[in-house]
């Protein structure tokens, strides 16, 4: 029994395999389609982007003038219902580019009636064809929506030269549709940006900076400057800007919120460089150098508000990368010459150029930085005065995890959940494990406890702690491989810390492997997005992301809950003082979690606090803990949760010191 049993689960996994190798997302035959707009220019009309023949197009109507003004619609008519997982745009040939979409919705409907948005965003001003992918659907009728033009703010032209939409087939049979599983989460919709966000900070106006190299498709060399976008949750569109004043290209870089919620970035390219960002003026401005140069070091603000740094032998030379920190007041870096990189090196093939990346460092009190890996060492430095460093034991049975995920999901408690990580940064099957470290006292050895293993290997995944305190780890991939998707987890996993638990929930559609970022957004979904930038000819850029909503905003039938609002609340608070909230309808929690920075696998902003309330009915009061460096100061997004689990919108509140 046991024998046939396992053997007729291996036929079915050589056969769940053989199906995984040969389906493939396959362009719709369009024999039979129409094509309706809003309006359309005579010889240009809407069945031209339906034609094949990328020289024809539909115009929207521009004569007599004025043009008919934006926004501008087509929508196809695919005659039969498909499940329908991507729709690409081609712009008209390059040579002109008048009327290329910039801003857009995509929409989807079964009876040309009801439209829901699968996709969103704002498009670069190119000639390239525009794939977006989202989980797949089931549809009739798309509808693509310009809102404005990508080479200008001004035009009102809207063009496109061809419209295809995609399917997944295996063999030749359409793969069947399945549903996303019900309490599982859903990928609401996919977010097409101008360029590929291998970094990104939430921002205290609730908006996301994102940011490639010198290119938006590619890096390499010191150049000197940036493209960079803002993307805007509530319009779903992106602004784009070349930042060149500060002489830094930010590819690679460490990345702090100090404060004041300026984004501290440091090194990567342009190797010994600061440049930071300042939200209250929406400016970029240049900062003193780092005493040593660095690329793929990590930095994390103190509990003093200098922010520590340390590592980084990708860029500006190998190895000797020990910590230096820098002091906003008074702009300059200090060498921490106590501050040892050597403890916390793993044991790469690829040597101290690797060996040094993305340390997972955690502000803690009294101006301690807690190191807890990627090597399995973990070690305490002390920025005061010259520095120190103090050995922290080992992650248990754990191994060197250099890009996994390390997550303070309750910082009173001292609690960091680490997951994932493989032996050497490239070629190297990821882990499963996954620990918990309880900080105590700064510069004693913490406890490590062995949770429950992932179920899928993760390398180049992100963690993002959800105000209930369940943790997301999301992306990544079992063998990690820079600039490859093979091998990657669709599937994202949530831990609960009450019961040290995995649940998996529903897949994501893109890949998101090396260069994919994921923070928590004001409206307590995720953001995931990026991964590739690797160049034009590169086939896993990924100019986008696919916004996640957790199980605890949804009903059972998929529909989003309705959600307990604060009314209430100020905008400012000192640590250790009490906050006073009022709300709509009783709840039984509150949380803060620190806004989210992110970049190759590293976000030392990120944190929670549990809260727990005194009060009731609408009316509540909450203590900010005393030491900042549990309420590390800065700006926090603050939860009310019911207790059904279902948060409020995150009110952003700015703790002082
Ligand atoms: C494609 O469209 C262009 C522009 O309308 C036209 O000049 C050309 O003849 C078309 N090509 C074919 C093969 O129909
Ligand atoms: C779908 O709706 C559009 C806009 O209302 C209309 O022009 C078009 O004829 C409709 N298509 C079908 C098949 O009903
Ligand atoms: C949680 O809040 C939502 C929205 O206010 C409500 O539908 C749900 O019933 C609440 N649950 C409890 C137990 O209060």
């Amino acid at each position: 029994m046991t024998r046939l049993t396992s053997h007729v689960f291996a036929a079915l996994s050589a056969c769940l395999y053989i199906r995984a190798v040969t389906s493939a997302s396959v362009a719709i035959s369009r024999t039979g389609w129409t094509a309706t707009a809003d309006s359309f220019e005579t010889g240009n009309e809407p069945a031209k982007a339906l034609d094949g023949n990328a020289s024809s197009l539909w115009h929207s109507k521009y004569t007599p003038a004025p043009p008919d003004t934006l926004p501008n619609w087509i929508a196809v008519d695919m005659k039969a219902t498909f499940n329908i997982h991507a729709i690409s745009i081609q712009p008209r040939p390059s040579g002109n580019s008048n009327g290329r979409i910039g801003g857009h919705k995509i929409e989807i409907s079964m009876d040309n009636t009801s439209w829901q948005t699968v996709a969103i965003g704002t498009f670069n001003n190119d000639a390239t064809t525009k794939k977006t992918t989202f989980v797949t659907r089931q549809a009739r009728y798309i509808k693509v929506t310009a809102t404005s033009e990508a080479q200008n703010s001004v035009n009102q032209w809207t063009s496109v030269a061809e419209i295809n939409v995609f399917h997944d087939v295996t063999g030749s049979t359409p793969t069947p549709y399945t549903a996303p599983v019900s309490g599982k989460g859903l990928w609401e919709k996919t977010i097409n940006f101008p360029l590929v966000p291998a970094a990104v900070s939430l921002l205290t106006n609730g908006k996301v900076l994102m940011w490639s190299a010198f290119a938006r498709d590619t890096f390499g060399g010191a150049n000197g400057f940036t493209q960079t976008g803002i993307y805007d949750p509530a319009t779903g569109q992106s602004s784009q800007l070349e930042v060149a004043n500060t002489q830094h290209d930010m590819f690679c870089p460490g990345i702090s919120l100090d404060f004041n919620g300026r984004v501290i970035v440091t090194g990567g390219s342009n190797a010994a460089k600061t440049s930071i960002y300042d939200p209250a003026g929406n400016a970029w401005t240049g900062a003193s150098n780092m005493q040593i140069a660095r690329g793929y070091q990590s930095t994390a603000t103190c509990s003093d508000g200098r922010v520590f740094n340390i590592g980084g032998s990708w860029s500006g030379g190998s190895g000797g990368k020990n910590g230096e920190i820098y002091d906003p007041t008074s702009n300059t870096w200090s060498l921490l010459s106590g501050a040892l990189v050597s403890p916390m090196l793993t044991a790469d093939v690829g040597g101290v150029f690797r060996s040094d990346n993305h340390a997972w460092l955690f502000g803690w009190k009294s101006k301690t930085v807690f190191q807890a890996g990627p090597s399995i060492a973990m070690n305490w430095y002390d920025t005061v005065g010259s520095g120190t460093t103090t050995g922290a034991g080992n992650r248990l049975d754990d191994g060197h995890a250099m890009n996994g995920n390390a997550i303070m999901y309750d910082a009173p408690a001292g609690k960091i959940l680490t997951a994932g990580g493989a032996q050497n940064y490239e070629d190297s099957d990821a882990r499963t494990n996954a620990y918990v470290i309880t900080l105590g006292a700064p510069k004693t050895n913490p406890t490590v406890a062995k949770t429950q293993s992932m179920t899928y290997a993760r390398g180049f995944a992100n963690g993002v702690v959800l105000p209930d305190g369940t943790v997301f780890v999301t992306g990544g991939q079992s063998r990690v491989k820079p600039f490859q998707d093979a091998t990657a987890a669709l599937i994202p996993e949530l831990w609960n810390p009450g019961t040290g638990t995995w649940t998996q929930l529903n897949p994501m559609a893109i890949p998101r492997t090396y260069h994919s970022v994921a923070i928590l957004l004001p409206d307590a979904t995720v953001f995931q997005g990026g991964g590739g930038l690797c160049g034009a000819s590169c086939a896993f850029n990924h100019f986008d992301a696919e916004i996640f909503v957790p199980p605890y905003l949804l009903n059972a039938d998929g529909t989003r809950r309705t959600r307990p609002t604060i009314n209430t609340v100020a905008s400012t608070v000192n640590i250790g003082a009490t906050l006073s909230i009022t709300t709509n309808a009783a709840v039984s929690s509150f949380s803060l979690v620190r806004f989210g920075t992110a970049t190759h696998t590293v976000n030392t902003d990120q944190r929670r606090i549990p809260l727990t309330p005194s009060g009731s009915g609408t009316s509540y009061t909450v203590v900010v803990p005393s030491d900042p460096g549990v309420a590390l100061p800065g700006y926090w997004l603050l939860f009310a949760i019911n207790s059904s689990g279902t948060p409020s919108v995150g009110k952003i509140i700015k703790v002082t010191l």
